[in-house]
């Protein structure tokens, strides 16, 4: 930015200084100091000067008017020498004065040319004008030779002082003296100006009127005219002038006009001065002395002179014109040459700055390089972090995931100690002392694992998103009541002093039972953890027509100030908290609080308060409710609580009875299988399979039904009970699938791979044996439809796979309804199943065997073929399939209590 500035400021000066006029280097440079300029002889004098020096391209004239002051002029050499010109000029006004600044010219090595008037000495280098001597010789001369025989004469001086006046008075008085033909009878001394004489010259004419008078310059002679034509004498005294200037206020036309006698011509000398300055210059050699012509013009040649003048005058103008073309053409050019310059400059200008945007385009394509190669590294950098985080989060998932597992894996053995231990407690109530401590102590422990466990579990749901409330509208005192029993025998061991005050009547609100429980839990499992002996808890419920606020308050220790806002961020202890704890029990209850849309804060003051709220109505869970009431008819309540019922079934195995449904259970885990066995085998034939080669186990058997779990050794759940819904052989086996596996997900998936219900872990054994019932009840509605209205099966309440597979029977069985060969063995073989299993998938559909129902089918068809009297009973015999007709009659009589033949006749 700042070379921008500068460039642009250098140009403006060089543009600015290209358009100032100046000396132009190199160039020829005159000085000349001008006397005066007032009168027309020295006008004369410049303007042939000027004329002569444009006439040389490369000469510069530069005039200084002195005014007629002596002072004046010699500060203006002074100042023309200090100026450095190449030749200076002086037309000096006075000789003596203005000599010394002439020498000082000399001496400063200024070559000059005196013109006109001179200076005293020769102190100079050469000298330019008329001889004035000559002048006044032939002033005096010219009046002589008009005198016939004696006149008197008069002499008007110019400045005595000046060179040309003591001169020409000098030549004129000389030729006088000479003469006996005229009297010099007076000389006045004048200043070259008119007014100088008017007085002396009236004075002189008082007492003498001369034949002549000799004025030493014409404006002069004018000035005797005007005086002599003031005293009626104009005609009467002839007058001759100096100077004969051209014009109509020159000398020559006043001799024209008969005013004054004759005038000599004194040449300005104006251009010859010129042309010797450049020849100075130039180094050539020039005379001390220019003498130029003079002439006496008078009324014999004043035409002829006059002529002449027009025509120099003629020649001057159009000199004068040229060099006005010239000079115009001059300044087109110059103001080109500006124009030019000004092209070049910006020319640079613009040259400069496509460098420097060169430069900077190529300063920033590196920059930017740099910063790409800046941004490449940060790219890959956050490439690695993005990777290291990936990894870090699929082995933290991983983790998660092996703890998740792991606790599920917990559940079930916990599942059944619990279980065990309630019911080793239910059945030694009479226990007491250590005995009836320590299962106490079991159970206690047990279930606190337990709870530790789902909390772990609910974190894991809550973290993912995956916690489903299942919202229920109940009065939250119950709730609250049945968590608070639970403590109370903790709080009577503590001392702590356990105070509940609520409204009388139920308090309704829409909210996930087992969830809520859980909250309360929490917090009153933090209370009860921190507050001392003696202390004080207690519970207050306050309501709004829009919200319910639960208040929780103890007296313990409190929590520090700086801890109050991460106390329910999750693995997060208080400072002061020294007790074992998971660090998740206040995050679940919040998370909780917040899924039912509801808050919870916590103020700590001489111990600390927990407020609930929660929200009255069912609007802010509505899409909950409608999803739990869809849902609700396919799946089983999760049965949260971690007791087994046990009651109901004794634990002591049954001898399996013929007459029961045979049912597999395949699990891994050997102590569920067995309390399974305990619980079922009063109404089940238990077969057991650990998840090793299962479905052959299952091919094997072709039980009625099927539990399973999900978490197997060698092939999931999920893909056996697939594989078992897509055999022929099993197809038919209602499959009920036992998991830990509480998500939508899993469930999902196990009824889209064809599980016929699906039950979670921990479970209630009569609710699983109600499932076991349903199932086979339906299974039993099945081949009573199946065995009693073959043909109208149509419902769509049955599986289509088993009406698919007696369809596809009948129709193999009504195709080879001739052939007496086709067997159960060539049915079993055409479906590429085992006769056994044949036999037993029959046998489970419809309840009959398969050679029963094939002979079901051909007496059906033989029933209808009797009605045709022509047809004998020998021949429907083999037309459907007996080998005899002696056999078929056995058959149809135990089948219907007669035979053919009397069906026939009836
Ligand atoms: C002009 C002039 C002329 C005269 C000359 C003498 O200023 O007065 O009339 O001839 O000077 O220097």
């Amino acid at each position: 930015m700042k070379n921008y500035r500068l460039i642009i400021v250098l140009l403006l000066i060089s543009l600015c200084t290209a358009c100032k006029p100046k000396r132009t280097e190199g160039a020829i440079q005159i000085g000349f100091s001008q006397a005066m300029s007032s009168d027309n002889w020295r006008k004369e004098m410049e303007k042939s000067m000027q004329v002569q020096s444009s006439l040389y391209p490369n000469l510069q004239l530069e005039i200084r008017n002195a005014n007629n002051s002596v002072e004046r002029q010699i500060q203006q050499i002074q100042d023309l020498i200090n100026s450095g010109v190449d030749v200076l000029i002086v037309s000096p006004i006075k000789s003596e004065p203005v000599t010394t600044a002439i020498e000082n010219a000399t001496k400063a090595g200024t070559p000059t040319i005196i013109i006109d008037r001179n200076i005293d000495g020769t102190n100079y280098t050469t000298y330019i004008g008329a001889n004035n001597v000559s002048i006044g010789r032939d002033a005096a001369k010219y009046i002589l030779s008009g005198i016939k025989d004696h006149a008197t004469v008069v002499q008007i001086t110019g400045d005595i002082a000046s060179s040309p006046a003591k001169e020409r008075q000098l030549g004129f008085d000389a030729v006088m003296e000479s003469s006996t033909k005229a009297d010099l009878i007076a000389t006045i001394n004048g200043d070259w100006e008119k007014p100088s004489l008017i007085r002396p010259l009236t004075n002189l004419l008082d007492s003498i009127v001369p034949n002549y008078i000799f004025a030493h310059n014409d404006r002069m002679a004018m000035g005797v005219w005007e005086v002599l034509k003031n005293h009626d004498l104009e005609d009467s005294v002839k007058i001759v002038g100096v100077d004969g200037l051209y014009g109509p206020n020159g000398g020559i036309q006043y001799v024209k006009d008969q005013l004054l006698l004759a005038t000599i011509l004194y040449p300005t000398g104006g251009a010859e001065a010129i042309d010797l300055a450049v020849k100075i210059v130039n180094g050539e050699y020039v005379q001390k002395n220019h003498t130029l012509n003079t002439v006496v013009i008078d009324s014999v040649n004043v035409d002829l002179m006059q002529n002449q003048f027009n025509k120099l005058i003629e020649q001057q103008n159009d000199i004068e014109r040229q060099q006005n073309v010239i000079d115009q053409q001059i300044k087109a050019y110059q103001s080109q040459n500006t124009l030019v310059k000004l092209m070049i400059g910006l020319l640079v200008l613009l040259l400069a700055l496509s460098l420097w945007s060169i430069y900077s385009a190529i300063k920033i394509k590196r920059s930017k390089r740099k910063l790409e190669l800046i941004n490449e590294k940060i790219k890959t950098q956050r490439n690695q972090i993005k990777k290291f985080a990936n990894q870090l989060k699929v082995s933290n998932e991983s983790k998660i995931n092996f703890f998740t597992a792991l606790s599920h894996e917990f559940k079930t053995p916990l599942t059944l100690i619990t279980s065990s231990v309630e019911s080793m407690s239910e059945q030694n109530k009479a226990l007491v002392g250590k005995s009836a401590f320590e299962i106490n102590l079991i159970l206690n422990n047990s279930r606190r694992l337990m709870r530790l466990i789902n909390e772990l579990l609910d974190f894991r749901k809550l973290e993912t998103g995956s916690f489903l409330l299942k919202p229920r509208k109940t009065d939250v005192l119950e709730v609250l009541h049945k968590v608070l029993d639970d403590f109370k025998l903790e709080a009577v061991k503590q001392s702590v002093h356990l105070k509940v005050k609520h409204p009388k009547t139920p308090c309704y609100l829409w909210v996930d039972v087992n969830a809520l429980d859980k909250v309360f839990f929490n917090i009153l499992s933090n209370a009860i953890k921190f507050t001392p002996v003696q202390g004080k808890i207690e519970v207050s419920i306050h309501q709004t027509d829009q919200e319910l606020k639960i208040h929780i308050k103890d007296s313990g220790i409190g929590i520090p100030q700086g801890d109050i806002h991460n106390v329910f961020d999750p693995f997060i202890q208080a400072r002061n908290n020294q007790r074992p704890s998971s660090g998740l029990g206040l995050y679940v209850a919040k998370q909780l609080v917040e899924l039912h849309g509801g808050t919870i804060e916590i103020h700590v003051h001489h111990g600390t308060e927990f407020i609930i709220t929660l929200l009255k109505g069912d609007r802010h869970l509505k899409d909950l409710i409608t999803d739990l009431e869809a849902s609700d008819h396919l799946r089983n309540r999760p049965i949260e609580e971690e007791q087994l019922e046990t009651n109901s079934y004794g634990l002591e195995p049954q001898i399996s009875d013929g007459n029961f449904p045979n049912l597999l259970i395949i699990e891994d885990n050997k102590d569920l299988c067995e309390l399974l066995r305990k619980q079922l085998q009063d109404n089940f034939n238990i077969y057991i399979s650990y998840g090793i080669n299962a479905f052959d186990k299952a091919l094997t058997l072709i039980p009625d039904i099927i539990i399973c779990d999900l978490n197997l050794p060698e092939i999931s759940g999920f893909d056996l009970t697939k594989k078992l819904k897509n055999d022929l052989r099993t197809s038919h086996i209602p499959v009920i699938v036992l998991s830990a596996l509480a998500d939508d997900e899993s469930y999902l998936k196990a009824i889209q791979c064809g599980a016929d219900f699906y039950m979670t872990k921990p479970f209630q054994s009569i609710a699983l044996k109600q499932v076991l019932g349903t199932m086979l009840y339906n299974r039993e509605r099945l081949r009573y439809y199946y065995s009693n209205k073959l043909d109208s099966v149509v419902s769509e309440d049955f599986g289509k796979q088993e009406q698919n597979f007696v369809k596809m029977v009948n129709d193999m069985i009504l195709k080879n309804m001739t052939n007496p060969d086709f067997t159960v063995e060539e049915l079993a073989k055409t479906l590429n199943i085992s006769r056994v299993q044949l036999y037993r998938k029959f046998k489970a559909i419809l309840g009959v065997s398969v050679s029963d129902h094939i002979n079901e089918i051909r007496l059906e068809r033989a029933k209808e073929l009797l009605a045709d009297i022509s047809l004998p009973i020998s021949e429907i015999a083999y037309e459907v399939g007996f080998s005899s007709p002696g056999y078929f009659s056995t058959v149809f009589k135990s089948k219907y209590g007669m035979t053919p033949n009397r069906y026939r006749n009836m």
